[in-house]
This record gives structure tokens, C-alpha cells and sequence, in this order.
């Protein structure tokens, strides 16, 4: 695999791939397992929120959001049955990157095409609950914790370490820039 940030690139995810994002999820997620139809059912409501990420020709991570609202994130391997008529947010379900292909940006750029996604449908927020202490990373992107818009037992499903952070996206002729929105630091 090369070692530069060049050689890795985030694609639509066909349903076709969705028994590679099994894996990955089998070989990122053993503590907080999902089955693999509820993870398709994602893809198959939301394919635009959906990626995979490429290194080469290999499938090395995968991404999944969907429209979704803020005051009720989904639980944990729990189909979604249909999406919302009037949501208030992109929910990004899991970013999941291979060991050997981190490090290299693929979770920062999956967040800017998040954005584009909700901000090209008018969509207010992002949510997401950040697994595994990865809040401080989702956190350069202006995510912000919410601890009051999600019961305790719920967000305790997505392991000790888990929090419910949402960034607000801005609106009107300022946009994103407006409403304070900085890139990373690096
Ligand atoms: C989180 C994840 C998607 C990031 O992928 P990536 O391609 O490495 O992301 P980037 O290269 O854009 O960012 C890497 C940064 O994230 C940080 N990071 C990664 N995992 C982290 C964690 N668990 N806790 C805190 N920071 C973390 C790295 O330290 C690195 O920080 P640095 O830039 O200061 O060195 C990847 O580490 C992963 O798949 N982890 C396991 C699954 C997971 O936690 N998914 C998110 C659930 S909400």
C-alpha cells in the first residue's frame, strides 16, 4: 500500500460492497457488533451518505450516514425502518478505517463530505456518537457534546467511552463559515 494520503480516497458505497464493510466492521467493531443487514439497510435508505474508503483497489474503511433528527439518535444494530419525512440533521452512523490505512486524513475528509451532504439539503446539524474516545477528534470539526438528547442507557449501548456530539452548520449567506466552523489543525 503506498504511504501517502494521495492513494486513499473516499467512493460511493454500492450495495455490492456491503460484504467488505462486514468485515472491516467484524475486524474494527468486535465490542459493538451490528448485523450486516442493518448496516445495509443504511446504504440501501441513504447510498448518498454512504463511502468507502479506497486504498488502490482494496476496500480499507467505509462510512455510513443517513437524515436522521437530533432529539432521537438510533440505537445500536437497530434497523431504521425508513427515514424521517422532515429531518434535522445527517446522523453519521460509523466511520470505520483499516488499521493500516489511518492516519492519513480519511476521517476528516469523510467529515467534509458529510457536510456538503447536509449542507447541499439544507439539513441544520450533524450528529454522531463518538465511539472509543474519538470525541476529541470529531471535536476539531466543531462537534459539541449534548449529553441532555440522548437517555444514558442508550448511549451507554455504544461503549463507556461514548458521547452524543452534534455540530451545527450554518445557515444563510455566511453558511458554515458563519456559524464558526474551522478545519483541523493539521
Ligand atoms: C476514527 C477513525 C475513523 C479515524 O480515521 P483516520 O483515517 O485515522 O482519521 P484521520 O487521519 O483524519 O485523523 C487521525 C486522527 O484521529 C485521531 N484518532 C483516531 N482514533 C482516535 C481515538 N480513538 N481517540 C482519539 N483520537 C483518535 C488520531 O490520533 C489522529 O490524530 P492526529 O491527527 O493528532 O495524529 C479511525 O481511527 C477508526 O476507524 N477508528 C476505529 C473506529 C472508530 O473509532 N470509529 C469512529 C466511531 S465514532
Amino acid at each position: 500500500m503506498h504511504d501517502t494520503a494521495a492513494s486513499i480516497v473516499w467512493q460511493p458505497l454500492q450495495e455490492a460492497d456491503m460484504d467488505a464493510v462486514g468485515a472491516i466492521a467484524a475486524q474494527v467493531h468486535p465490542a459493538l457488533p451490528e448485523r450486516l443487514e442493518v448496516l445495509a439497510e443504511k446504504q440501501r435508505l441513504f447510498p448518498a451518505g454512504c463511502r468507502k474508503l479506497m486504498v488502490e483497489e482494496a476496500i480499507c474503511g467505509y462510512a455510513l450516514a443517513h437524515p436522521w433528527l437530533l432529539a432521537g439518535p438510533p440505537a445500536l444494530d437497530a434497523f431504521l425502518g425508513g427515514l424521517p419525512a422532515t429531518p434535522d440533521c445527517l446522523f453519521v452512523h460509523d466511520v470505520a478505517v483499516l488499521p493500516e490505512a489511518r492516519g492519513h486524513g480519511a476521517g476528516a475528509a469523510f467529515m467534509a463530505e458529510a457536510e456538503a451532504v447536509a449542507v447541499a439539503r439544507g439539513w441544520p446539524a450533524i450528529g454522531l456518537v463518538a465511539a472509543y474516545g474519538t470525541a476529541r477528534l470529531w471535536r476539531r470539526f466543531g462537534f459539541q457534546e449534548t449529553g441532555e438528547l440522548i437517555p444514558p442507557d442508550k448511549l451507554a449501548a455504544y461503549g463507556a467511552q461514548a458521547c452524543y456530539l452534534i455540530r451545527r452548520l450554518g445557515r444563510g449567506p455566511g453558511g458554515i463559515a458563519a456559524a464558526g466552523f474551522s478545519r483541523p489543525a493539521s
